[in-house]
């Protein structure tokens, strides 16, 4: 990842960035490439940004008089232009607008390149900042960064590597690294408990589950219940006997724990920033597969908290797993608990990659929260109604719930199963959209995105105060 040190003067043989503002054009000529004039003039384009050229050395200035998303985006801009070319970049601005760039500069940077016989690296490693800007600050975006960036390793890591038992091992290597406790319990335990629809979903795979319990209490802890995050760790899904077609279906399932790596990311970085917080993450974890034992549709499964589901669809498995986590919290008395899930397709189709989707019973307070949080990060949410209307479809005439509804509004219906399980205040989150591209966009690459980590981070922040 790139590194980023605080220096006390500028060095003129390095490129550079100037973040200036309108405002403070007049009492300071502030740059050798460009004139108050020429500042003036990207102050008023529509770019808001300009660059000067001389061989592999640049000069940029960008106008800081822009919204924080705007910022960012800037940052992968100029990544783009540089990040082949030169190693190093100074970054000059006030304190907002250089963590801002810099922030959508590094996300941009990032490449996934485990598995490329020639490393093809960027080549740009290092940005330099003003010894002005807190250490704090810029602590918080190294952490930051280096968490989405593992938790982007984790989706793109295919399944041949990220077993089940593999996903847990990297979650207790990152709590062991920050600070936060982990048990994983294996299939055993997991039989013990009786979580029928993890242990359901798994039948058909050679490689048995895991369910991980993460634990990071601050002895300051604001909340004195537990905030709960629970992660779908689907970490293949095949959709099972009811097979998906190969072509942007199967072939993307690797990231279907997407959700699992956004809340381990989430605590993982909770613990690194020492947050104040109480905050438990559980992430039920399998692949989905056709093996000679697969589960099958017309299966009743019998769940952790003794309800019988009968199975129509052996691709709606994330909603399996998924309640024998919600009906697990409970026995924490948390405040609330909030999953993550890749789970389904009707949620990208509504509102595509753009936003995750919430819906709950938890109070107003949260979602308001919530949906700060994803506008401060850019990492939006949308709430849609969890009417019981809904609940009704998901009944059965031979078992207590079915797996899948009618065929409107699947997000809903999902969740409104989930809703069965758990008893404590809920919220659902379906990251199916946000958490993996076919293409960059900005700052976002092509594949994992680690949405949802920077999202958890900044609601779980904002809460401490
Ligand atoms: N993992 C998928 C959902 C998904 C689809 C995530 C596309 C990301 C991109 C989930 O397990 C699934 O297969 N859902 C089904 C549910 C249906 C059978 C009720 C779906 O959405 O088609
Ligand atoms: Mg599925
Ligand atoms: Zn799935």
């Amino acid at each position: 990842m790139i590194k980023i040190s605080r220096s006390k003067e500028t060095d003129l043989k390095i490129s550079s960035v100037l973040l200036f503002s309108k405002k403070d054009l007049k009492d300071k000529t502030l740059t050798e490439s460009f004139t108050q004039e020429d500042l003036l003039k990207i102050a008023d384009s529509k770019e808001k940004f300009d660059y000067t050229k001389k061989g592999n050395h640049f000069n940029f200035a960008i106008c800081s008089d822009q919204s924080d998303e705007q910022l960012r985006v800037s940052g992968s801009v100029i990544q783009k232009i540089i990040s082949e070319k030169i190693d190093k970049l100074q970054i000059i601005g006030d304190e907002k607008s250089v963590i801002l760039f810099s922030e959508g500069l590094i996300l941009a940077n990032y490449k996934f390149t485990k598995y490329l016989s020639e490393a093809n690296e960027n080549k740009l490693s290092e940005i330099i900042v003003s010894d002005g800007i807190k250490s704090s600050k810029v602590d918080e975006l190294v952490n930051s960064c280096k968490v989405v960036y593992w938790t982007r390793d984790m989706v793109n890591e295919p399944v041949s590597y990220l077993t089940a038992l593999k996903l847990s091992e990297e979650v207790a290597k990152a709590g062991d690294e920050a600070g936060f406790s982990v048990t994983v319990l294996n299939k055993s335990q997991i039989e013990a408990l009786k979580m029928g629809g993890l242990l359901g979903v798994n039948r058909g795979s050679m490689d048995p589950p895991t369910f991980t319990i993460a634990e990071y209490k601050h002895p300051k802890a604001v909340n004195k219940n537990p905030i709960i995050l629970v992660g779908k760790g689907v970490v293949y899904d095949t959709g099972g006997l009811s097979l998906k077609p190969t072509p942007g279906s199967m072939d993307c399932m690797k990231s279907d724990m997407a959700g699992a790596a956004a809340v381990a990311g989430a605590i993982y970085l909770a613990a690194l920033q020492k947050l104040k917080i109480n905050l438990i993450v559980l992430i039920p974890a399998t692949d989905n597969r056709p093996g000679m034992d697969a589960y099958t549709p017309g299966d009743i499964l019998t769940m952790h908290n003794g309800s019988t589901v009968e199975v129509l669809n052996t691709d709606a498995e994330g909603r399996l797993i998924l309640a024998d986590a919600l009906s697990y919290a409970d026995k924490y008395k948390p405040e609330v608990v909030i999953d993550a899930a890749t789970l389904t397709g009707a949620a990208v189709r509504a509102i595509g990659t753009h936003a995750s989707i919430v819906m709950g019973n938890a109070s107003d307070e949260y979602f308001k929260e919530l949906e700060e949080a994803g506008n401060q990060v850019h990492e939006r949410v949308v709430r849609f109604p969890f009417w019981d209307e809904y609940y009704k479809e998901m009944k059965s005439t031979i078992a207590d719930l079915k797996n899948i509804g009618g065929g409107n509004a699947g997000m809903i219906t999902a969740g409104k199963f989930l809703e069965h399980f758990i008893k404590s205040p809920y919220i659902h989150m379906d990251v199916a959209g946000p958490t993996w591209l076919d293409a960059p966009e900005a700052y976002r690459p092509k594949g994992g995105t680690g949405s949802g980590v920077r999202l958890f981070y900044q609601f779980l922040k904002n809460r401490i105060k």
